[in-house]
């Protein structure tokens, strides 16, 4: 395990010097050290360091002249920083330690400090971040910025609204915020708000009085009661009606809900997670979607991009997906380079769903060691259609254009060593319509961690005229 990088921030040189020391001197069982640590001195020099360099973890004192604590965490947040920050302060400030929770600090730590404590607490932010880094598979910058956020948000109890295509899993990061949460031995409860109509998801969400309608036979109790002290993830929230938005928005704010044919308010204390694939920002725009509810859904926002903006993750879940999915097989099943190729270069519409069906299809199918082509899903291997052929023929059972399209940009670059002007010529299409062509399909040149409108700053620029 790399020594996971975190920066102390304090403006009292000794106490820099002491944490340190104490950190760097902590080994794993390999005798390497377990922290990296830098230091800055105040919380203008942390911001400078974040700008060129990553950090794991941040351990900031809370009094510091000019910047103090609360503003770096701030400047953080706004910087687009995911990072952790653990803030240290003096006795008796419980009040801004309350703030600086609810601003999203990670946690805090009582000066003077405690050696075990100190370590304690930095320990349990690492080893929440290898958590979720065994579950949420993801190498992209991308994704590892959305495990950041999970463990950053993890403590709170702020709202999450995820933000993804359908397949990118949306799910999976709810539950990775619930199991890193101090709620991970209460209830994680979903509802999938598009599922049921509006009468029936009131009285899930809220419960019912016993008759308040025909076929109430008993009292139920909702899912906020039930997710009591736990997680409720709330799917589809752009699905539901204005009525309903309402109510939610009312047991939100109040932290309350009353039953349908009940007129007793009953206390609830129920983190919610929020998940939509719509542009809610438009529905509030239009009128579609409550404003306040809005606001109060989306306190901490965390976007996945779809499959095909993220490239980089396609391997990795690959191979976690053939490791997953193979536990049952009675052999060793490995991808032929064939299979490897057509994956890796597939557009995933439906985005990691559609790639672990893909594979588990597959590795049903395989019927040596090895996986082909042919035991890939036809649309998939639809885009090899086109190579080798004299001019492409439709085949009866049509095809994907878009992915069509996307192989064919894909194979232009490869073949061009990824020269833009090139690939362009070899299309016929203009630099501009191939630039916007990338940048619509996510194409980025594999293993390098820079998107191609960078590379082509650097490299190409438009030839005259265009
Ligand atoms: N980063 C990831 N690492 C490992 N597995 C993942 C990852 N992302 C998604 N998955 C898996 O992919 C499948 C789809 O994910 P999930 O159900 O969370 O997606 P979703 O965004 O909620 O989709 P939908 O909008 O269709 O409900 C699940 O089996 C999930 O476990
Ligand atoms: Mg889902």
């Amino acid at each position: 395990m790399a020594a996971r990088k975190i920066l102390v921030v304090d403006d009292e040189k000794n106490q820099r010097d002491i944490l340190q020391m104490i950190l760097t001197g902590e080994l794993d069982e390999a005798g390497e050290a377990r922290y990296e640590v830098k230091t800055a001195a105040s919380g203008q020099d942390a911001l400078r360091s974040f700008k060129h360099e990553n950090f794991d973890l941040v351990l900031t004192d809370l009094k510091m002249s000019g910047m103090d604590g609360l503003q770096l965490l701030n400047e953080l947040t706004q910087l687009d920083s995911a990072t952790p920050v653990i803030l240290m302060t003096a006795h008796g400030s419980i009040d801004t330690v309350k703030e600086a929770l609810r601003g999203g600090a990670f946690d805090y730590l009582e000066k003077p400090l405690d050696r075990a404590k100190l370590l304690a607490t930095v320990a349990k932010a690492v080893s929440q971040m290898k958590a979720v880094d065994e579950e949420i598979i993801g190498v992209s910058d991308a994704m590892e910025r959305v495990k950041k956020m999970i463990v950053k948000v993890a403590p709170s109890s702020s709202t999450v609204l995820i933000r993804g295509e359908s397949g990118t899993g949306k799910e999976r990061i709810a539950r990775a915020i619930h199991k890193a949460s101090p709620r991970i031995n209460e209830r994680f409860q979903a509802v999938n708000c598009a599922a049921i109509n509006e009468n029936l998801l009131e009285s899930e969400l809220f419960g019912h009085e016993k008759g308040s309608f025909t076929g109430a036979h008993a009292e139920k109790k909702g899912l906020f009661e039930i997710a009591d002290k736990g997680t409720l993830f709330l799917d589809e929230i752009g699905e539901v009606s204005q009525s309903m938005q309402a109510k939610l928005l009312r047991a939100l704010q109040e932290k309350e809900v009353t039953r349908v044919g009940g007129t007793r308010p009953i206390k609830v204390d129920v983190r919610v997670l929020a998940a939509t694939n719509r542009d809610l920002e438009a529905m509030v725009k239009d009128g579609r979607f409550r404003e306040d509810l809005y606001y109060r859904l989306n306190v901490i926002p965390i976007q996945i991009p779809p499959l095909r903006q993220r490239r980089d993750d396609i391997e990795v879940l690959t191979n976690f997906f053939l490791h997953k999915h193979s536990a049952n097989a009675s052999r060793p099943i490995r991808l032929s380079g064939e299979a490897r190729g057509l994956i890796l270069n597939y557009g995933w519409p439906g985005n990691v769903r559609q790639l672990e069906s893909a594979i588990e299809r597959a590795l049903l199918l395989a019927e040596g060691d090895e996986i082909t082509g042919e035991d890939l899903p036809m649309e998939i291997r639809q885009v090899a259609h086109v190579e080798g052929t004299g001019g492409f023929k439709l085949p009866p059972e049509g095809i994907s254009f878009e992915e069509l399209e996307r192989s064919l940009i894909m194979q232009a670059m490869e073949q061009t060593g990824w020269n833009i002007t090139r690939s362009a010529k070899l299309l016929g299409l203009s630099f501009r319509t191939m630039q916007y062509r990338l940048d619509k399909f996510g194409i980025k040149r594999p293993n390098r961690g820079k998107g191609v409108a960078d590379e082509m700053e650097e490299e190409e620029t438009p030839p005259e005229g265009e």
